[in-house]
C-alpha cells in the first residue's frame, strides 16, 4: 500500500512508519516538526531509501498535502498529527481547535480532492480515551458505547474530529464512493520500539513513564505523585498502558480488516490498569535507581481509574495486547532513554 502518516516525526507516528516500512509498504511521513524530530525521519530514510519520503509541512497546507497524495498515489492515511496535552489545551483552547480541527480539515480537503476528486480509500484517526471524560464507576472498564463527554478542549478536539470524519464518510457513501474509516481511541501509550532505533522524546514531557525515567537518569531531582488518597488499593490513580508496538499493530489490523464503506471506532488499551505507584515501582526496579518521589495534592480533572474493555477490538480485529507486563513496557523505554539520555539530537 501507499500510506501517508501525519505526525510522522512524533513518538507514535515514527513507530507507525517503522512498522509499515517493515511490512513492505511505501510510506510518506508528513510533519511540521513543531513537536516532532527530524532524526527518526532521517534514520528511517537511511534504512528504506526507496520506500520512505519525509515532507515537512503543516496538515493545513492543503496544496502541499494534495500534491503529496497525488504524486505518491496514496490510498491510506494514518492521521497522528495533533497537539496532545490536556493542560496546554485548557490554557490555549483556540490554538488546539485551530491545529487539531481547522488544520486537520485542510488535510481532509486534500484527501477529498486527491486522485482527480476520487479521494483516498482508507483513513485511520488517532482519537483518545480523553473523549470519554469522567465516567461513572459502572462504566469502568470503558467500552466504546460509553458516553463521550470530554473534560478538556483537547478531548473535544478529538471528539469533534470523530464527528467531522463520520460526516465526511457519509458524504462519500452518498456519492457512491465510500471510504473505510477507523477511529482508534488510545489509552496511555508507552514503551519504545524494541530494536532500539526509535524512542519517546516529547518537549514538554508530561507522560508518567518518561518523567520517571528522566528522574531515574538524574535529569530531574525528584518527581511528584498527584494525589495519594484516591479510593484505589494504594491511593493513586489507575491507568491502562498500551505498548506502542501493540498500538501500531491495532492500526495495521484496522487497515487490513475494516472494509470500504465501514465506519468503526475501537478503544485501544490492554484491559488492565496500573496505579501510579506500581508504575514508579516498575521504573525503579527496571532502572535499578531509587529516586525521590514527592506526594502532592490531587490535580483537578484526574479520573480515579481508567482502563479499557478490549472486547470489541479483540472480536472485530483479532487484536490483543502482546505486552501486558509493565516491566516489559518500561524496559523497552528505559533501553532507549539510557542510550539517548538527551533524547534525539534534533
Ligand atoms: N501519547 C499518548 O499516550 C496518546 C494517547 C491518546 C492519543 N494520542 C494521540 O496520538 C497522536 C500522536 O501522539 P504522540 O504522543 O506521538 O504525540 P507527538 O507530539 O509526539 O506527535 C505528534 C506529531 O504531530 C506533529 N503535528 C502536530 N500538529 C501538526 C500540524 N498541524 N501539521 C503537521 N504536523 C503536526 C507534531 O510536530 C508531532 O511530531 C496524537 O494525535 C495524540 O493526540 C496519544
Amino acid at each position: 500500500m501507499q500510506i501517508l502518516v501525519t505526525g510522522a516525526a512524533g513518538y507514535i507516528g515514527s513507530h507507525a512508519c517503522q512498522r509499515l516500512l517493515a511490512d513492505g509498504h511505501h510510506v510518506v511521513g508528513l510533519d511540521n516538526l513543531h513537536r516532532g524530530h527530524i532524526t527518526p525521519m532521517n534514520l528511517l530514510a537511511q534504512q528504506h531509501p526507496d520506500r520512505f519520503t519525509f515532507i515537512q509541512s503543516d496538515l493545513g497546507d492543503t496544496p502541499t498535502v494534495l500534491a503529496a497524495l497525488n504524486e505518491h498515489r496514496i490510498d491510506t492515511v494514518l492521521h497522528f498529527g495533533a497537539l496532545a496535552y490536556v493542560g496546554e489545551s485548557v490554557e490555549d483552547p483556540l490554538w488546539y481547535y485551530r491545529n487539531n480541527i481547522a488544520s486537520a480539515i485542510g488535510l481532509l480537503d486534500a484527501c477529498d480532492a486527491a486522485h482527480d476528486a476520487k479521494g483516498i480509500t482508507r483513513f485511520i484517526f488517532s482519537s483518545s480515551c480523553a473523549t470519554y471524560g469522567d465516567l461513572p464507576d459502572d462504566r469502568i472498564p470503558v467500552a466504546e458505547d460509553a458516553p463521550q463527554n470530554p473534560t478538556s478542549p483537547y478531548g473535544y478536539t478529538k471528539l469533534h474530529f470523530e464527528h467531522i470524519l463520520r460526516d465526511y464518510a457519509t458524504k462519500r457513501q452518498r456519492e457512491n464512493n465510500p471510504i473505510a474509516l477507523t477511529m482508534l481511541r488510545y489509552f496511555n501509550v508507552a514503551g519504545s520500539d524494541r530494536s532500539g532505533l526509535l524512542g519517546e522524546d516529547h518537549t514538554p514531557e508530561t507522560h508518567l513513564i518518561p518523567v520517571a525515567l528522566n528522574t531515574a537518569l538524574g535529569k530531574r531531582e525528584s518527581m511528584s505523585i498527584f494525589g495519594t488518597d484516591y479510593p484505589t488499593p494504594d491511593g493513586t490513580n489507575i491507568r491502562d498502558y498500551v505498548h506502542v508496538e501493540d498500538l501500531i499493530d491495532a492500526h495495521v489490523r484496522a487497515m487490513n480488516t475494516i472494509e470500504i464503506g465501514q465506519v468503526e471506532a475501537f478503544n485501544v488499551g490492554i484491559g488492565k490498569g496500573y496505579s501510579v505507584r506500581e508504575i514508579l515501582d516498575s521504573v525503579k526496579r527496571v532502572s535499578g535507581v531509587d529516586f525521590p518521589v514527592l506526594e502532592g495534592d490531587r490535580r483537578a480533572g484526574d479520573a480515579i481509574a481508567l482502563y479499557n474493555d478490549p472486547t470489541k477490538i479483540k472480536s472485530a480485529l483479532g487484536w490483543d495486547a502482546q505486552v501486558t507486563d509493565i516491566d516489559e513496557v518500561v524496559a523497552s523505554a528505559w533501553a532507549w532513554f539510557k542510550a539517548n539520555p538527551n533524547g534525539y539530537d534534533d
